[in-house]
């Protein structure tokens, strides 16, 4: 499969097929990505959701968050688990006004160096805010990957790591990385799913690597179990 047929086919899937409705989705507010990203690095989305808007409604900008009451931020976090998020949230939050005048920053490696934020995240909060060219490498990207190109290193070495970015980066489209960077996570996580995915609506069926060689259940592979 070509790398601009692939993308080709995930945007027009997107367009017309992709149902998923999260509160983030198109959202171009780099405060609200990087909140909606943070709460999603360990948390699934179904729950993740009412903290979003939770969050939201407490502290509309990033410069009410940085105002507030730490205990307050803390009890809001209440039942989301990892707890360093909230103290980094709370760190970045105070330093993006302090040191950056309460605008968030809008280049990759400004992004990269806030606390809590790693190469994921940045990605996430340059693409789909700043329309920057980077690609997200979450568990779903690798998955689709994986399976549609049959790949079969094992993602979590770091040969594999490394050439799993530079595809996704080769494949990502170029004038719309956020489009492109939601389409695929949202692809994965609705199509191409860990567990019985649905290849029979599948619009790479019939470029599918692991879908021809019955390889579905053993991609993507991992070193460590
Ligand atoms: N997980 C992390 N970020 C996400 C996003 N923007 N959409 C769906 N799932 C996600």
């Amino acid at each position: 499969l070509e790398v601009s047929n692939f993308s080709k086919l995930l945007l027009k899937w997107h367009e017309k097929d992709n149902n998923r409705q999260m509160p983030w989705k198109g959202e171009k507010d780099a405060y609200k990505v990087w909140l909606s990203e943070i709460i999603l690095q360990q948390t699934r989305v179904e729950q993740g959701l009412a903290y979003y808007d939770n969050f939201l409604h407490n502290f509309p900008t990033i410069k009410d968050l940085a105002a507030a009451n730490e205990k307050k931020v803390f009890k809001l976090w209440e039942g989301l688990g990892y707890y360093s998020r909230c103290r980094n949230l709370i760190a970045t939050a105070r330093m993006i006004a302090g040191h950056y005048g309460g605008v968030f920053p809008g280049n990759y490696n400004d992004i990269l160096s806030l606390k809590g934020v790693g190469p994921y995240t940045a990605s996430a909060i340059a693409s789909f805010a700043f329309d920057l060219p980077h690609a997200v490498v979450d568990g779903n990207v690798y998955r689709v990957l994986a399976r549609v190109f049959g790949i079969e290193e094992a993602i979590d070495s770091t040969t594999g790591k490394k050439n799993f970015h530079q595809l996704a980066n080769e494949l990502l489209d170029q004038k719309q990385p956020g489009r492109y960077n939601q389409a695929i996570m949202d692809f994965g996580a609705t199509i191409c799913k860990p567990v019985a995915p649905l290849c029979n609506h599948c619009i790479f069926k019939k470029h599918c690597v692991a879908y021809s060689c019955n390889k579905i259940q053993q991609l993507p592979v991992k070193e460590k179990k």
